[in-house]
């Protein structure tokens, strides 16, 4: 099974500015005739990018100069460069195998239809420390069912780690295929298009996704407690307390934003009595679907 992953984190990492043409993704044989796709060519109904890019992209204040892009360095010590960005912000994709061993999750999954993006608030809470190796992360996953070799998957969401911000901070992800090209888009804050994840690398992502899930998902060793997930609050803590969805809607092939009904969602939760989810509801027009998840964790 395939996982491509764009998570967002605080952590002080180190980056280089790499032109985008020589970006280390089309090493990557299936993108050998990739064409890099600037701008989308479509968005879904509703939705405006920014003319120009933002200033500070959370506390993300230098930007690559035009024609690159940033490219974290794998390794931390290696730190011998002259274009080089030190800054809290860390953007990593991760093609990876999701069998994790320790892995909980507590989230929603949608129930199977065509579906050409998804979208959603988040909010992300500041955790005590997590242990080494451990890490607590909220995400919208979206599956493709392959005919035979299982899935395909692409998810983007928010690693939480102990040195971001001291309060929640709801942050906007929109996902959605692009009709004229079929590459799998990202936008920060409805604005910002992150980047996209190429259709040749997502066979069965194309033309749609089957299935979304969202919520949290914590990975831990057997050896230590399991770290919080959310706000560390369990969800019938309700929203505010608990970390919490809103503004869940998907995409439909005609470009169009729709909301599912709680029906159409089934919780699943690995370890029901440390993470959960749940509170699944409409609520007013601006908020939409709503949901609450989370748990403090202790699992061992
Ligand atoms: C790239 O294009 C060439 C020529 O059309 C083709 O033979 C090759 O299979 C393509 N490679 C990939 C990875 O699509
Ligand atoms: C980014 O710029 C703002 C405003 O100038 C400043 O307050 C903030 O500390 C800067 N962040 C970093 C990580 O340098
Ligand atoms: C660091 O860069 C300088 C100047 O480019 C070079 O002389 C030196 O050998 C480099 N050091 C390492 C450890 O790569």
């Amino acid at each position: 099974m395939l996982l491509r992953i764009l998570f967002l984190t605080i952590a002080g990492d180190l980056f280089d500015c790499v032109d985008m043409y020589k970006q280390p993704a089309f090493d990557h044989p299936l993108l050998k005739n990739h064409t890099l796709q600037l701008k989308p060519s479509s968005l879904p109904k509703g939705m405006k990018l920014a003319k120009s890019k933002p200033v500070s992209f959370y506390g993300f204040n230098d930007t690559c100069p035009l024609g690159t892009v940033l490219v974290q360095r794998a390794h931390k010590q290696d730190l011998n460069d002259s274009q080089l960005l030190r800054n809290q912000f860390r953007a990593q994709v991760i093609a990876d195998d999701r069998s994790t061993e320790g892995g909980h999750y507590a989230l929603l999954q949608t129930l199977r239809y065509q579906y050409y993006g998804a979208y959603a608030k988040m909010a992300t809470y500041k955790l005590p420390d997590l242990h080494s190796g451990q890490s607590s992360s909220n995400a919208i996953i979206l599956f493709g069912d392959a005919p035979t070799d299982g899935l395909n998957a692409i998810a983007v969401g928010w690693q939480v780690s102990t040195i971001i911000y001291d309060t929640s901070y709801p942050r906007f992800f929109t996902f959605w295929t692009d009709s004229k090209t079929g590459n799998w888009w990202v936008t920060y804050n409805d604005q910002l298009p992150l980047g996209y994840f190429p259709k040749e690398l997502l066979p069965n992502l194309d033309p749609n996704a089957n299935f979304v899930q969202m919520g949290g998902e914590v990975i831990s060793s057997s050896k230590v407690p399991s770290p919080p997930m959310g706000s560390g609050h369990p969800s019938n803590e309700g929203r505010n307390k608990a970390a919490y969805f809103i503004q869940v809607q998907f995409v439909d092939q005609s470009n169009n934003l729709f909301v599912l009904d709680p029906s159409s969602f089934t919780p699943r939760a690995d370890i029901k009595n440390y993470y959960s989810v749940a509170d699944a509801h409409f609520e007013d027009h601006k908020d939409k679907y709503v949901f609450a998840y989370g748990g403090a964790g202790g699992f061992k």
